[in-house]
């Protein structure tokens, strides 16, 4: 990354903050907190991007992580309507999907030990799900500046500390929101090797506080009493 780069970076990230000064970011519209399996995602115009990615979807874990990420991404455009819903859905879809074309036996070794968020293959997977992005959306009619709006938000999206607009914010929420779901607990926590307690102690403390909106924060509250009462998780510790 050229120093010219960062700094147009840091000023897109500046720019954000300072139009959006309160943090969390106050929900604009309601906040649907009910279990996520009660409001699947009913865009049907995203099923010719869902049909495109099949493939990207069988490596880890996609074809459970992207479908409920994208029925949050819904919920969050429906509390903040002054987002861009087709960009935030779109760019949920299709975030995870360059894991599909790292190598695989690394996702876990590095991608979930240790200094995780730093390791290189992190940065790889930001990479090729931009270019899955490139690949798909210009053949299903999407304009070249519509993808390069997608991209800007897969780029970084794990990597970044900072969002550069509302709907990186509700991509980047959208995609920690799912892990508060009981299914985002059964799969995730087997990634990091956690059992249960360990791993909604861990949502609670770490993950909470890095939510950029309101109704990211109520879901995930509500979801995570929600999922430690069914897992049992103050006795199974
Ligand atoms: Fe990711
Ligand atoms: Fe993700």
């Amino acid at each position: 990354m050229t120093e010219n780069t960062l700094a147009v970076d840091s000023a897109r990230a500046g720019a954000f903050a300072a139009a959006y000064p309160t943090r969390p970011i106050p929900a604009e519209g309601p906040v649907d907190t009910r279990a996520i399996c009660e409001t699947p995602s009913t865009s049907e115009f995203l099923d010719p991007i869902w049909k495109a990615v099949v493939t990207e979807t069988r490596t880890r874990g996609n074809d459970i992580h992207l479908p409920i990420s994208v029925a949050y991404a819904e919920r969050l455009c429906d509390a903040y309507p002054s987002a861009d819903r087709e960009l935030v859905l779109v760019a949920t879809i299709l975030h995870d999907t360059g894991w599909a074309h790292v190598d695989e036996s690394r996702i876990i070794s590095e991608g979930f030990t240790g200094d995780w968020r730093k390791a290189t293959i992190r940065y790889e997977h930001e990479h090729q799900g931009c270019v899955v992005a490139r690949r798909v959306l210009p053949g299903l009619g999407y304009a070249p500046e519509f993808v390069e709006r997608v991209t800007a938000i897969i780029e970084g999206h794990d990597t970044r500390h900072v969002a550069y607009s509302l709907e990186d914010a509700l991509v980047r929420d959208a995609d920690r929101a799912w892990r508060f779901d009981r299914a985002g607990i059964a799969l995730a926590s087997s990634w990091f090797s956690m059992d249960p307690a360990t791993y909604t102690d861990r949502l609670a403390a770490e993950i909470v506080p890095e939510l950029i909106t309101a109704a990211a924060v109520e879901m995930a509250t509500t979801d995570l009493a929600r999922s430690n009462a069914l897992l049992k998780t103050g006795v199974l510790r």
